[in-house]
């Protein structure tokens, strides 16, 4: 080890027990005392993989990377840092980096899925074993949670999104942050979180990825930036600047954004990262001239890490020498990533031990966790006749069909770089190994989009007659979701819909499960179907949960994090609409009723569609189970609040039915009168409640009344005195209102 780096080491070391926040900034102030222009320049630029040490030494050496993504072989990370730490002038170690987005070895459920489960615990458990698994080859940075409230499935981002909610994002996204980085960021398993994608990326025009985004400032702070203001409170070392430009200008260059709310308002000290090349496509968007301006752009609003791009390493040096860009800018940036390193305890421990992969992954206890989180996740939509649970035991030969049935790659679902298919549990992997020669296997579409003719789906009616049920399982590929891959029909594509159609005309009982990375639209095939599970890629564990779910030995308790639409055209809907001058009563003629001749204002004039009325096919929050629930006596402690009280919301919660099983209790509120219009419904708590079958429980649920707080006309955050409403039930359009005052 060069000497340099060796009075590095021991300087670090001497200064250890002076830690916590101050004595890092001073250790980061040393280091960046000794650094050329060159190396403080080096340390913003975030390179991916070469795919070898060798192929990138001389860089590294050089101290022109601060930051390596996408590699993930332990010893070659091993071999990057060792070039780094002791063949650099000042021996800074490197920041390995990946999207590790539902798990990294053992894959949970897509984020959209891990949303239906509502539970934030399961959702922190899931992110600490990816952390495990993930830095165990010497990844410490993960670019997750993405927070991006989403309410377009045409979107296919919609998948690694917490769905369209504000809060339910904020919890999620927070427990995924805590999980990332555990108790202590200095202990080898903590992995930085970066939220993302900073901001407004999920209300893309037209839910085409990329594409620009309209989102008025009030809107922005009261819908889209919460989820990520609650990650920053829950610590989150790192934040992601969005591709999109909203209202013209590109996040990445976005001062008032990623300094003025970011970092002014809301206090965050960690480290802000471009999205990939996000700083050179300032230029494609029109809003950067060149490299040179994309650079200026990206700096000036206070983006620290340049992911790709090229051009903080390229141009900065120029830029500082000809005074363009101040140096002290350059040193705020190196110091939030000195800092972090600081932080991750890189300087002490830069190196991984090449044993542990093995030992960390697909342990029994992540497994199980995946299983739980696969199996909470589900949602059931229909259940018709009680046709869910099966019976294992009496049930005779049962016709499995369908593309997802044994898709074990598909069944992960999008961003999913680490996990392996062939240790993924397949729904057929599981009914075979369950039930034997009782299963008819014939997938008849080997993937979604392909076709069968009506002689092979009248072969299969035929067979499925012969049998007791019929279980398909149908959906989309992974590709068909996730980044760039954005669709305008939501349809089940290819044969799927035929497939239904012929099983529907065997006689026997239907089940389907879905797997997608959004909420189709299948308004047109629930009659084919007699029960209806959806399952958002249900990740490695699917088999089993979803197998454990049609035989019983589960009782669903997923809700919808999601609105699903009629079909296409009601593209977006969501619960916490406005109720608009001219609120549909539900009443409305819709268009095959329409009489011929019909006079112009014959219709009322409210805010429908002729062709889809208002409401949704299934609502957000929405989840059947295999007992029923009710809520009654709910009362609140007081009728009169003022804006620092916590609401105490207490409410019976019976299991009316034959089964133990849990619910998720959901609390809505309505400002009914605001300084702007307010949403009709807002999810503002949640909680799951187990009860035994026939049990009764005197609930309580506490709402913290700041909670109610708004962006209002004077763009102030702030509680609005006034007479709410507030609903507790298992979805959003269910229940009876009570009402309560903030003074
Ligand atoms: C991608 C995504 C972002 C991801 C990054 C690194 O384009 O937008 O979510 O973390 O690049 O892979």
């Amino acid at each position: 080890m060069k000497a340099t780096n060796l009075i590095l080491s021991v300087m670090c070391a001497a200064t250890i027990a002076a830690c916590g926040r101050n004595g890092i900034e001073a250790r980061a102030d040393r280091i960046l005392s000794q650094m050329t222009l060159e190396e403080k320049i080096g340390q913003m630029n975030q390179l991916s993989t070469f795919g070898s040490a060798e192929a990138m030494h001389d860089e590294i050496a050089a101290g022109n990377i601060g930051s390596i993504l996408n590699e993930t072989n332990p010893a070659v990370i091993n071999a990057m840092q060792r070039i780094a730490v002791e063949e650099s002038r000042l021996g800074i170690p490197l920041l390995m980096a990946r999207d590790v987005i539902h798990g990294f070895r053992t894959i949970f459920p897509i984020p959209l899925g891990q949303a239906a489960t509502f539970d934030p615990d399961l959702i922190y458990e899931g992110a600490r074993i990816a952390a495990v698994e993930a830095t165990a080859t010497g990844i410490r940075w993960t670019f997750a949670p993405m927070v991006d409230v989403s309410r377009d499935p045409r979107w296919g981002r919609i998948a690694e999104s917490a769905g369209e909610d504000t809060y339910l994002n904020s919890v999620l996204g927070a427990a995924m942050v805590r999980g990332f980085q555990g108790d202590d960021l200095a202990d080898p398993t903590s992995m930085a979180a970066c939220i993302k994608h900073f901001a407004g990326y999920g209300a893309v025009e037209g839910g085409r990825d990329y594409n620009l985004t309209n989102i008025p400032e009030r809107q922005l702070r009261n819908t889209y930036l919460p989820p990520f203001e609650e990650a920053v409170k829950a610590g989150a070392l790192t934040l992601m600047t969005s591709f999109n430009a909203n209202d013209g200008i590109p996040s990445t260059g976005n001062r008032h954004l990623v300094t003025d709310i970011l970092r002014d308002e809301w206090g965050f000290d960690g480290m802000v990262v471009t999205d990939w090349n996000s700083a050179g496509e300032m230029i494609a968007h029109g809003f950067a001239a060149d490299e040179d301006d994309a650079a200026v752009k990206a700096l000036d609003a206070g983006v620290d890490m340049d992911m790709m791009s090229y051009a903080y390493v390229k141009r900065l040096k120029a830029l500082v020498e000809s005074g363009a860009v101040k140096e002290s800018d350059i040193d705020d940036a190196v110091r939030n990533i000195l800092v972090l390193k600081l932080r991750l305890g890189l300087f002490e421990n830069p190196y991984v031990d090449e044993s542990r992969i093995a030992e960390v992954t697909y342990t029994a206890e992540s497994l199980a966790a995946a299983r739980r989180c696969a199996t909470e996740s589900a949602v059931l939509l229909k259940n018709d006749h009680r046709t869910l649970p099966l019976d294992a035991e009496h049930i005779g030969r049962i016709m499995v069909a369908g593309p997802l049935a044994d898709a074990p790659y598909e069944q992960l679902g999008t961003w999913v770089f680490d996990g392996e298919a062939d240790h993924t549990v397949t729904p057929l992997d599981v009914l075979r190994r369950d039930m034997g020669q009782k299963v008819v296997f014939d997938p008849i579409l080997p993937y979604s989009r392909a076709e069968a003719s009506r002689t092979a789906l009248d072969a299969f009616t035929s067979k499925a007659r012969a049998c007791d049920a019929v279980i398909l399982f149908l959906g989309e590929e992974s590709i068909l979701s996730g980044e760039a891959h954005c669709l305008t029909n939501l349809e089940l594509r290819g044969s799927q819909r035929e497939l239904l159609a012929a099983a529907r005309r065997s006689g026997r009982p239907v089940v389907t499960v879905i797997m997608a990375g959004r909420q189709l639209a299948i308004a047109d095939d629930l009659a084919n179907t007699d029960a209806l599970l959806y399952s958002f890629h249900p990740g490695t564990m699917g088999g089993e949960a979803i197998a454990d779910l049609i035989f019983g030995r589960e009782v669903p308790s997923g809700k919808l994090p999601v609105t699903f639409p009629k079909n296409e055209g009601q593209i977006p809907v969501y619960h916490s609409q406005t109720m608009t001058g001219r609120p549909a009563s539900g009443k409305e003629v819709l268009i095959d009723d329409i009489e011929i001749g019909a006079g112009q204002t014959s219709l009322g004039c409210t805010s429908y569609y002729l062709d889809a009325g208002f409401g949704p096919l299934f609502p957000f929050g929405y989840g059947l189970s295999y007992t029923t629930f009710e809520y009654g006596d709910i009362s609140l402690d007081k009728s009169e609040y003022s804006a620092d009280d916590t609401i105490e919301i207490t409410f019976d919660l019976t299991n009316t039915g034959s089964r133990d099983a849990t619910e998720v209790a959901q609390v809505y509120v309505r400002d009914m009168v605001g300084s702007i219009a307010r949403p009709v419904k807002e999810l503002k708590a949640f909680a799951r409640v187990a009860l035994a079958a026939g049990e009764t429980r005197r609930t309580t649920i506490s709402l913290p009344v700041e909670r109610l707080a708004f962006y209002g006309l004077d763009l102030k955050r702030k509680v609005e005195p006034g007479e709410f409403s507030l609903w507790v039930a298992g979805n959003s359009v269910e229940g009876a209102p009570v009402t309560f005052t903030v003074k």
